[in-house]
């Protein structure tokens, strides 16, 4: 159901109930998602951003129902990823004359993805359309988190349109920031920046800066997943700011994968030592063969040490904390230190390689770990709880 936003600007998106993994397999949706199309009605008419193509004949149905598509004139495509531009292909069909404005990178990576000429007319920041009695004026957003990524803003509505910043994937029909349950929404707009955004912390930084020094009012943030930010929308730009300055609470995050609970019972005990030490540190455990990678990502982001521990399985490391690195790796954590620990038999090479990864990941390494042979006897036990007092100390 498409929905007016305020007089001129009508939501005809598709909220995505069943979606429960997006990226492929790489990044979970517990609560689904949207992709948040919106029209923008003056003497002209704006279309920003599409749905994903499983989408495209009901939004072209949707979007039918609301318009004739020939009164379109302008195709506004903030972003390529196929799950705000997978319907152009089915818009374009219907009207291949009309101009799409993207950046110059933006239609690098459309022509690369649909291998069409279409109309495309590049733009740059400070670039507008006039619609009549108001403007859409363009940002590029490089690296928000592609390259091409663009915001546009609305005069006279003060709305941002933020493409993925500011985003969530949450299927929620109450669309509004004021109207849905805050902790939920928080719950999946740190993840959502955990996930995704983590690499690109400095230019979300100069983005936001840039952005404020342009004094705009900002009435409204209208991203492109999930939830529009109508009640005071600048907190989750204050949020992301936060966010991108090398963030942590008080928290540890303490990742173990286990054969026969050696593991498991080191990363408990370190647990132990830990809070023996500092009572009021959050300590979060997570075994990682059993708990979704994501909420595990999103809890590395919000600490400031990282303990990861694996058994030695022949002469390497179990394959979820092998995966856990490697997502790790790619995401470019600042501010965080780590250590890692496990069980081994007769070779031992898991916390050596553990480190390495961690290191690579440019993790602050602490200490060179601890490892115990076969499974942990009262005399390792205390040596772990000591490790893990000794810790405390350091983080
Ligand atoms: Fe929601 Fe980068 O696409």
């Amino acid at each position: 159901m498409n929905f007016k936003i305020n007089d001129s600007v009508t939501w005809v998106g598709k909220i995505d109930w069943e979606l429960r993994k997006f990226h492929g397999e790489e990044l979970s949706t517990f609560r689904g998602s949207s992709y948040n199309s919106y029209l923008v009605r003056d003497e002209k008419i704006a279309l920003i951003d599409t749905v994903w193509s499983p989408f495209d004949k009901e939004f072209i149905a949707k979007l039918s129902g609301e318009i004739d598509l020939n009164q379109i004139d302008y195709v506004i495509s903030n972003h390529a990823e196929m799950d705000h531009s997978g319907s152009l292909p089915a818009l374009m069909e219907i009207i291949p004359d009309k101009p799409i404005y993207c950046t110059q990178n933006g239609v690098k990576s459309l022509k690369g993805h649909y291998h069409k000429d279409w109309n495309f007319i590049p733009v740059k920041t400070g670039d507008k359309i006039s619609l009549g009695k108001k403007e859409l004026v363009f940002i590029e957003a490089k690296m928000l988190h592609w390259p091409d990524s663009m915001f546009c803003y609305l005069t006279k509505d003060n709305i941002l349109f933020s493409n993925d910043a500011f985003g969530q994937h949450f299927a929620n029909e109450m669309m509004f920031n004021d109207l849905v349950n805050e902790y939920e929404l928080y719950e999946e707009a740190i993840k959502y920046y955990a996930n995704i955004l983590t690499p690109f912390g400095n230019f979300v930084e100069q983005k936001i800066n840039e952005i404020l020094a342009l004094k705009l009012p900002v009435d409204m943030i209208c991203p492109s997943h999930g939830i529009i930010w109508r009640e005071n929308p600048l907190q989750i730009v204050n949020k992301y700011m936060q966010w991108a300055k090398r963030y942590q609470e008080n928290q540890v995050t303490i990742i173990y994968d286990t054969m026969w609970n050696g593991t498991r019972q080191m990363a408990e005990t370190i647990a132990d030592g830990i809070k023996s030490k500092n009572k009021e540190i959050n300590i979060e455990l997570y075994n990682s063969a059993r708990r979704d990678i994501n909420t595990i990502i999103t809890e590395i982001f919000k600490s400031k040490a990282v303990l990861i521990g694996s058994p030695t399985i022949n002469k390497g490391i179990l394959i979820s904390t092998a995966s856990l690195l490697e997502f790790i790796k790619g995401l470019s954590f600042k501010n965080k230190k780590a250590a890692a620990f496990g069980s081994y038999g007769w070779s031992g090479e898991s916390v050596k390689l553990i480190t390495e990864e961690l290191s690579k990941a440019g993790m602050e390494i602490v200490n060179e770990g601890i490892k115990v042979q076969w499974h942990p006897g009262s005399e390792d036990l205390a040596k772990i709880y000591q490790y893990g007092q000794d810790l405390a100390l350091k983080i």
